[in-house]
């Protein structure tokens, strides 16, 4: 397993392995690796000749100090997963300095609106800062396909938006969620929850799944009250937002409209650790 540390290194050793057909894939992490991620990992070392996953856990998106120091980091038990994977892997571990040589700053970007609702809400400066670190990752790796996941929903569409307003030559592939058996989704943040809120916390999932059925047939309104009522009840879980949006635009709904895609999006904090979630409607 190779770790580069330096955008010099990972370049030469990118030219070094790429010939003229061979595609290049990127995975883009914060570490702390679990299943979702190695899925995705999976993904790309099954689809490219050459698989780059970044591990680099990015000041400029988080808002909350603290949430920044207290992410969770652990490079050695990385490397093992992933050279379980295949030892072919090149692993780019940048230090802060390295991405940031020029100050701790995020680029500004206009993402008509996209940014607004949800986590952008409730986050402020968070996708500026995803977005500033993965042109980055993107300038630097030069891959021609990118591996996002669903569990960011808003940050794959914000992710695609940059592509294309920053004209980088790549495929930007979304993945799907994996959940625990209980259905909780799979974050870096679980591990941080007792035994007992860990299967609280898949109530979150069922609520979401039980928003579906209920959004075949009542109107997007009730069916966020209806989510609502729930974790008004709920004694450890407490909602942040629900949000029923237009998939395409994350326009929250007003009136469902025949042949438009919905999700429902939700964040809820558990014992202080913040969930994120969402499921497609229709
Ligand atoms: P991180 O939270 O480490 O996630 C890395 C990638 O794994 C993201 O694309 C995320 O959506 C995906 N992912 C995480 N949990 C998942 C799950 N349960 N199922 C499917 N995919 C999952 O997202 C980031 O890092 C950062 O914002 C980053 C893009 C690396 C920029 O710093």
């Amino acid at each position: 397993m190779q770790v580069l540390n330096t955008i010099n290194a990972i370049r030469s050793e990118i030219h070094e392995r790429k010939s003229a057909a061979t595609v290049v894939g990127l995975v883009p992490t914060m570490g702390a690796l679990h299943r979702g991620h190695l899925e995705i990992v999976r993904r790309a070392v099954a689809k490219n000749g050459v698989v780059v996953v970044s591990i680099f856990v990015n000041p400029t998106q988080f808002n909350d100090k603290s949430d920044l120091e207290s992410y969770p980091r652990d490079l050695i038990k990385d490397l093992s997963l992933l050279s379980d994977i295949s030892p072919d892997i090149l692993v780019f571990a940048p230090d802060v300095k390295e991405m940031y040589s020029d100050g701790l700053v995020s680029d500004q970007y206009e993402f008509n609106g996209l940014d607004q609702q949800m986590e952008g809400r409730y986050r402020p400066g968070h996708f500026q800062g995803v977005a500033t670190v993965v042109e980055k990752l993107l300038n630097i790796v030069r891959p021609d396909v990118a591996y996002f996941g669903k569990k960011d929903y808003q940050q794959l569409l914000i992710i695609k938006s940059l592509v294309k307003q920053c004209r980088i030559p790549v495929q930007i592939v979304g993945c799907s969620i994996v959940r625990e058996a209980s259905g909780l989704a799979l974050s870096s943040r679980n591990d941080r929850l007792t035994k007992r809120l860990r299967q609280e916390a898949s109530f979150i999932y069922h609520s979401l799944k039980a928003a579906k059925v209920q959004f075949g047939m009542k109107s997007a309104a009730s069916v966020v009250k209806w989510i609502e009522n729930q974790f008004a009840d709920h004694p450890d879980l407490d909602l942040e937002y629900i949000v029923i949006a237009d998939e395409l635009n994350l326009k929250p709904v007003v009136r469902k409209i025949k042949g438009k895609k919905y999700r429902a999006f939700i964040a809820v904090y558990a014992e202080g650790i913040r969930l994120i979630d969402n499921v497609a409607l229709n």
